[in-house]
Formats: C-alpha cells, structure tokens, sequence
C-alpha cells in the first residue's frame, strides 16, 4: 500500500495538472446505483434516542476521512473534526450545551421559531451528548492560521463544511450508524471546553451510534422529487 502524501499548507504556487481517468460506469450499472442510493438515502432519518452500545470506532473514522474528500472553496478544506472519547468531556459538553437550550426552549428562539420545532418534539433536555457512544464536533476554520501568526482568508467555508457535514453523515448512514446534527445555540462554549484555536468555530455536534431499542423519529413527510426539481 503506498503512504498518502502529507497535505501541507499551498498558496499561490502554479496549476499543475495531473491526468484524471475515473473508470467509466457502464449505464445501467449507474442506474442500478442510482436507485439503489436513493432508496438507501431515503432511509435515513434523525435519531435522537441512542443505545449506548459502542460503534467500531474505524467506522468511524472512515466516514470523517469520506467527509474530508469533499470539495472545498479554493481547496482549503476549512474543517476540522473532533472526535470526543473522554467521558467527562462529554458531560461538561451536555451540561453547557443543555444550560444554552433551556434558555432557548424557555423564549429565547422566539415563538416563530418554537412553532417550527413543535412538530419534532425536541426540548432542552439532551441525553444524546452523553449516551451516543460517538460524539463529532465539526468545526469549520474561518481562516487559515499558521505556526506563526499568519492569517489567510478562506473562501466559501459555510458551504465548503455543510457539504462535508452532508457527506458525513451519508457515509455513517451508509456503513450502518445513526447520527443526529445538534446545533446547540450559541456554541462558542464547544471552542473553549475542546480548547480549539481562535481560528475555528463550531459548526455542529454530531452524536452517532445505533437507534436505542426504543427509539422513536417524528412522523415527518419529505418533499417529492417534483417538490423539489425544476427542469427547465
Ligand atoms: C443545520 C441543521 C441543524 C440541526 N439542528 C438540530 C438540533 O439542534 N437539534 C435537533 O434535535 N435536530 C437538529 N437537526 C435535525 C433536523 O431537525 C432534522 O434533520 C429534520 O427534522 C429532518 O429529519 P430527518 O433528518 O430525520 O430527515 C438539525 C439539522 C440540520 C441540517
């Protein structure tokens, strides 16, 4: 097996093509691919209720280093993921998170936001954070930092970290795991308990692991492909 290269910060060196031939799909092949993905995808679903049985951790891993091939403005790959082990990390991580949604379940999201939230049956109460046998924290580097000060902007991060959010959770729900995107608000307390640099921001807390026994999703409908496709 060969040792993949070491990426190592770029800027402003020259294009430098390589040749890219990817194995051509034969039709039919892509069409049984395709629906196969589309019914597999179509069963993915927020659990919010874990068992706390334990994962294998490489599956883990796998589907952050799937996520780490997403594409990125400018290629700057402006992420990172925090795989939380420890314990008593995740239980300050649930008691800061759980304080910051009481007070947002108690009025702070205003009722618009409340009323959007009704169907899904969340409340300040999050025993996901500590009960999932995984935890990811994704943060996302707003700018580049290097060893020694320097600072580089970089492009396009909301959307480069929500692509790879998205593939993350495909590869988990593909290789058989359950995950939920908590987004506790605000979460700058993540910065500090996991004592990322001030370059990164907290993106979202990803708890993953297997449904518990007893574990119930919202009876939610999704909009059809006709919903959500314009073909002009
Ligand atoms: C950006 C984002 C933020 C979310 N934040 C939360 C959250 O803080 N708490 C929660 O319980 N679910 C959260 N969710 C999960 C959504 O509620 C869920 O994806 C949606 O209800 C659809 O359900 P499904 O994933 O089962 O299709 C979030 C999802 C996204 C994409």
């Amino acid at each position: 097996m060969s040792i993949p290269m070491q990426w190592t910060p770029t800027h402003g060196e020259p294009y430098r093509p390589v040749p890219y031939r990817p194995e051509r799909m034969p039709a039919e092949e892509s069409l049984a691919r395709a629906a196969e993905l589309r019914e597999r995808m179509g069963r993915r679903r927020t659990v919010r209720q874990f068992s706390a049985e334990p994962v294998p951790e490489q599956v883990v891993k796998d589907a952050i280093a799937c996520a780490a091939t997403a594409p990125s403005g400018a290629h700057q790959q402006p992420w990172t993921f925090v795989l939380v082990k420890d314990p008593q990390v995740r239980r300050r991580i649930r008691a800061a998170a759980e304080e910051e949604e009481r007070i947002s379940y108690e009025g702070r999201l205003g009722e618009e936001w409340l009323a959007a939230l009704r169907p899904l049956g969340t409340d300040g109460v999050k025993p996901h954070l500590t009960d999932a046998p995984a935890l990811i924290v994704v943060f996302q580097q707003r700018y580049w930092l290097g060893e020694d000060g320097v600072r580089r902007k970089h492009y396009y991060v909301d959307e480069s970290v929500g692509i790879a959010v998205g593939m993350l959770l495909s590869a988990l729900h593909l290789s058989g795991l359950a995950a939920l995107v908590h987004t506790p608000s605000p979460m700058r307390f993540l910065s500090e308990v996991l004592g990322r640099p001030a370059n990164e921001k907290a993106f979202a807390v990803i708890p993953v692991g297997y449904p518990a026994g007893d574990c119930r999703v919202p009876d939610l409908v999704r909009k059809t492909l006709e919903q959500v496709l314009v073909e002009i």
